[in-house]
């Protein structure tokens, strides 16, 4: 089985391949490098011995999506590929939208052409926007504060249409929570070179001393110590949900959307101090006011996803915490 995974170099779509590949899939890449890097095909290749088709494009390109889906006999597409900075497209919500849901709608007028209709899709758990209680359920009402939310929740809706438009698509809407950690070869993880938006990069680059101190965003909310509490998933634990995804388009049709989270939360400050503790190194951290737009508390009732693909994730915080350091580690020159 061949399959299509758009944002392939990216930090989920890259261990995702990697699973892929360890479990007999064939791997096309596609990936216009925006937020990743071409040597990111090497490693997947040097971590499993196999072999990877790459195409260096955009997905909003409907010629190049075209001759993909021509020199490869694709049997289903794990669609990754999107902007994520939920910061910046507040301050290019065009962008945003055009990028994340151009490619979205140019992929699936070419599969819809060439008759492949089985897609994972991306998803986050931010379109629950602020849940009215813990934890979270597929059922829980949808909503969104920023645009890079909506870019998700909107798609969401579109694939749903699709669907319903022809019951012969076969759509698996992955939402996910925080995910977190690397490879255990170094080889492939999350560096982001901006300075990170996220809680585990930004934490990595002040262990490393790239960046100097922490800043707690409030210690005021409603939780265990005050900080925020989320859903931290092994990224190679998210992954493996992939396969079983892909496994469960190939077999069945129709839309259905799955929590991919622990159903554990943890603190910021459970977070920082997991993290010292394994690594043995200081993070010096500040407490400083609230982000705007930020929630008290998120974390997933993933039943569904067991129950439904038979996946549960296995990996617990402490090596979540050694896995995202020992990747900057082996990274760092
Ligand atoms: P990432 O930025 O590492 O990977 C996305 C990849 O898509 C990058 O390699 C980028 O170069 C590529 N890309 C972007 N636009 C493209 C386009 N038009 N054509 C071709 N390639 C394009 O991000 P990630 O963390 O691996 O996230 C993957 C997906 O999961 C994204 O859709 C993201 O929104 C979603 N997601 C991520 C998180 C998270 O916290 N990392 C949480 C929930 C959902
Ligand atoms: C986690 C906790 C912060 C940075 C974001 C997106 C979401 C999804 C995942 C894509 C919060 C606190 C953070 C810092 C801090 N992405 N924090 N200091 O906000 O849960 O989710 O990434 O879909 O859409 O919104 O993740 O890692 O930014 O924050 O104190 O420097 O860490 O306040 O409590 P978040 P995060």
């Amino acid at each position: 089985m061949k399959i299509l995974v758009t944002g392939g170099t990216g930090y989920i779509g890259s261990h995702t391949c990697v699973e892929l590949l360890e479990n007999g899939y064939e791997v096309v890449i596609v990936d216009n490098l925006v937020n990743s890097k071409r040597e990111v095909v090497d490693y997947i290749k040097e971590i499993t011995n196999k072999d990877v088709t790459f195409y260096e494009g955009d997905v909003c390109d409907k010629e190049l999506m075209r001759k993909i889906f021509k020199e490869n006999a694709i049997d289903a597409v794990i669609h990754f590929a999107g902007l994520k900075a939920v910061g910046e497209s507040v301050q290019k919500p065009l962008m945003y939208y055009r990028n994340n849901i151009d490619s979205t709608l140019t992929l699936c007028e070419v599969m819809d052409e060439v008759g492949c209709r089985k897609i994972v899709f991306s998803s986050s758990a931010t379109v629950y926007g602020s849940p009215k209680s813990l934890p979270i359920k597929e059922d829980f009402p949808l909503s969104t504060t920023n645009p890079y939310g909506s870019t998700k929740l909107y798609i969401e809706g579109i694939l749903r249409d699709l669907y319903t438009s022809n019951n012969d698509w076969s759509i698996a809407l992955l939402r996910y929570f925080n995910p977190i950690g690397a490879h255990k070869s170094g080889l492939i993880g999350e560096n982001p070179n901006d300075i990170p938006n996220n809680l585990m990069p930004y934490i990595v680059k002040v262990a490393t001393k790239e960046l100097e101190i922490l800043s707690v965003y409030g210690n005021d909310y409603d939780t265990k110590d005050g900080t925020g509490v989320r859903d931290y998933i092994h990224v190679v634990d998210l992954a493996k949900a992939h396969v079983k995804a892909i496994e469960k388009v190939l077999k069945d049709r129709g839309v259905d959307a799955y929590n991919l989270g622990t159903g554990h939360g943890y603190s910021v400050l459970e977070i920082v101090e997991t993290f010292k503790r394994v690594n043995n190194i200081d993070v010096p951290y500040k407490i400083v006011g609230r982000r705007p737009g930020d929630i008290a508390a998120c974390y997933a009732d993933p039943s569904y996803a067991k129950e439904k693909l038979g996946w549960e994730a296995e990996k617990e915080i402490d090596e979540m915490c050694k896995d995202s350091y020992n990747f900057v580690k082996q990274h760092k020159g």
